[in-house]
């Protein structure tokens, strides 16, 4: 792949965030940020605990319901299958073993920030599954918009894991919205909603004991040191994960436990750190059937059907242009 072209244009970006998000008061940085090679790899990592309940319960029901999944995308000629976020495909490779058994034409086009997973994602497809063809593309959420944009056929677009939960309501009906308004009347849009739930459960599955989500959390700062030469000490940085039941709102922060100064060569700045303060970088929105049909509302679509998992409080809905 474009490997130079990418890493160019990712970086000057990620050193924008770095520098916006450190010299704000109180300081922020975009979760983003978080997926490079280790990144990446400690997301797998993630996904494979049992506290992390939202890959199983989406996988479980991908699994259970493939049959009419596949009966909802199917019956036109052909179709672009357009994932957003796509990471490791493992549960998207559900989908696309069932249509590649019943000989479905369709053409998967996975989209991710993180060059690595796409590339180790086109592979191990060339490998499991030889008939699928595969179009990867790198790029934001925003640059994914325009992928989807020139593309000509049927579009069924995937974005699962609840990663629309990166994004703040507001955020989230602009960005729907905007996927609503390059949607033609016969295209789908398949979303995974995690679901509010015991938020002991939740606090559990963004704080492992193991630490996993800590180096996940702190991994932004690991890039920072080796990509904009810095030296973060991630050992004098916390992870702190809260959830406020009320809003559904899961947020991680870095605390800093000490008062301590870090110096960023490539960007040519020094950032203080009170002992406590924070950095916040990430939220992992949870929603109910109101939120999400508010969601829908709001963008121009509506929710054709669902699919629930009750057992773990997660949720798969399929919209179409209202
Ligand atoms: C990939 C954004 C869905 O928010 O649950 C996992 C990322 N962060 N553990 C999530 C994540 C901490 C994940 N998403």
């Amino acid at each position: 792949m474009q490997d130079t072209k990418t890493t160019i244009t990712s970086i000057s970006d990620f050193e924008k965030e770095v520098s916006q998000g450190l010299t704000d008061n109180p300081k922020h940085l975009s979760s983003m940020y978080f997926y490079d090679k280790k990144g990446d790899k400690l997301f797998q990592d993630i996904m494979a605990m049992p506290t992390y309940y939202l890959t199983d319960s989406e996988y479980e029901i991908l699994e259970n319901n493939k049959e009419e999944i596949s009966n909802l995308f199917t019956g036109f000629e052909s179709f672009d299958l357009i994932e957003l976020g796509a990471g490791d495909g493992k549960k998207t490779k559900i989908l696309l073993k069932e249509f590649s058994d019943q000989k479905i034409d369709f053409t998967y086009v996975p989209i991710d920030i993180s060059d690595n997973a796409l590339n180790q994602l086109q592979q191990s497809i060339e490998i499991e599954l030889p008939d699928v063809q595969v179009q990867p593309f790198q790029g934001t959420y925003f640059e994914a918009l325009k992928e989807i944009n020139s593309r000509e056929n049927r579009k069924i677009i995937l974005f699962l894991g609840s990663n629309i939960g990166n994004l703040e309501h507001e955020q989230a009906v602009v960005f729907m919205n905007k996927i609503q308004q390059l949607m033609q009347p016969e295209d789908l849009l398949f979303m995974g909603f995690d679901q509010k739930k015991n938020p002991q459960t939740i606090l559990d599955a963004y704080n492992d004991k193991e630490g996993v989500t800590a180096a996940f959390n702190k991994n932004v700062l690991a890039r920072i040191n080796t990509e904009l030469n810095a030296n973060f000490d991630l050992k004098q940085f916390l992870h702190w994960e809260v959830y406020n039941p009320e809003t559904g709102t899961a947020k991680s922060y870095l605390v800093s436990k000490i008062e301590q100064t870090v110096h960023i060569k490539n960007l040519e700045l020094t950032v203080g750190f009170k002992q406590w303060e924070t950095i916040h970088t990430e939220i992992s929105q949870k929603y109910d059937d109101e939120i999400i049909t508010w969601l829908a509302k709001e963008s121009g679509l509506k929710m054709t059907t669902s699919y629930e998992s009750t057992a773990y409080g997660y949720k798969n809905c399929v919209f179409k242009k209202a």
